[in-house]
């Protein structure tokens, strides 16, 4: 399986931060933004990565970040994305690079407290189709969030998925979400994922939205899902990036336990 991390887009919310620089170069308490997913695949025992990057300052993640020394990499690829078309459009400029493996897929500003080895795993035994996962927020309004079969309960382990309660949709920040949970920005998808993005039309946003890929792998019930261990949070806004730097600060991230 093949990693791949978007670090494109323009990082707009959180101007001037963004003004000469890229977010995912931003420090979340003691490391630059981007070190996180990077850990977070790797810990998932996956080490062929692409970087999509975007924006200003894209020739740092280079100076950063190299051949990934510093992760006990051998090697890291780049690619660049013009402009901010979408998650989806800069997913599926890593076309060439998945070559026909399954991919997982984190946003470059997410960051998670343990680990995605189990789910990663579940995900390579799976035939076919995608995985995604979620989390509890108090905030869903400002993410996806999965529309359940079933009035979600307390669903706080992963046997949410084995009480038969699936996700019909996804709703992209609704005003009013339909569950506490949101879509983490990390996607698991078989190599049909290009096909799919190839067929998808810019929202009210202007963007190909990662959302429209994941409700058609739902329509096709194609979409399996677990739920996050420990905390997750993006880093995109001033608040969330701030929360992220505390959360580091006071439990760590990307713990193997
Ligand atoms: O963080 C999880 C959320 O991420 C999901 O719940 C949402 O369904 C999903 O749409 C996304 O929401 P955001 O609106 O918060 O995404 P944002 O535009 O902040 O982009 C997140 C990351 O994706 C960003 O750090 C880099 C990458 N990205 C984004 C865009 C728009 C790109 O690589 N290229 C892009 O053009």
């Amino acid at each position: 399986m093949k990693g791949i991390i978007l670090a494109g887009g323009l990082g707009t919310r959180l101007f001037p931060l963004t003004k000469v620089t890229n977010k995912h170069l931003l420090p979340v308490y003691n490391k630059p933004m981007i070190y996180y997913p990077i850990e977070a695949l790797i810990n998932a025992g996956i080490r062929d990565i692409l970087i999509v990057t975007g924006g200003s300052s894209a020739g740092d993640f280079l100076k950063l970040i190299g051949n990934g020394k510093e992760f006990g990499l051998k090697h890291v690829n780049y690619t660049y994305q013009e402009g901010e078309g979408g998650i989806a459009q800069a997913l599926g400029l890593a076309e060439f690079f998945a070559d026909n493996d399954k991919i997982v897929v984190v946003l470059g500003d997410n960051i998670i407290e343990k680990n995605i080895k189990r789910q990663v795993e579940d995900f390579e035994k799976q035939k076919k189709g995608a995985k995604i996962l979620l989390q509890k927020v108090k905030d869903p309004q400002r993410f996806g969030v999965p529309v359940f079969s079933k009035i979600a309960r307390e669903q706080e382990s992963r046997g949410a998925g084995e009480e038969g309660n699936k996700i019909i949709k996804i709703e992209e920040k609704p005003k009013e979400p339909k569950s506490d949970f949101a879509v983490t920005g990390i996607y698991m998808y078989d190599s049909r994922v290009f096909d799919i993005i190839k067929t998808l039309k810019p929202s009210d946003r202007g963007e190909l939205e990662i959302t429209d890929v994941n409700n058609n792998y739902i329509e096709k019930s194609e979409m399996t899902y677990d739920i996050l261990d420990g905390w997750w949070t993006d880093a995109g806004t001033f608040d969330s990036l701030l929360y992220a730097s505390k959360m580091v600060a006071e439990t760590g991230a990307n713990k193997m336990k």
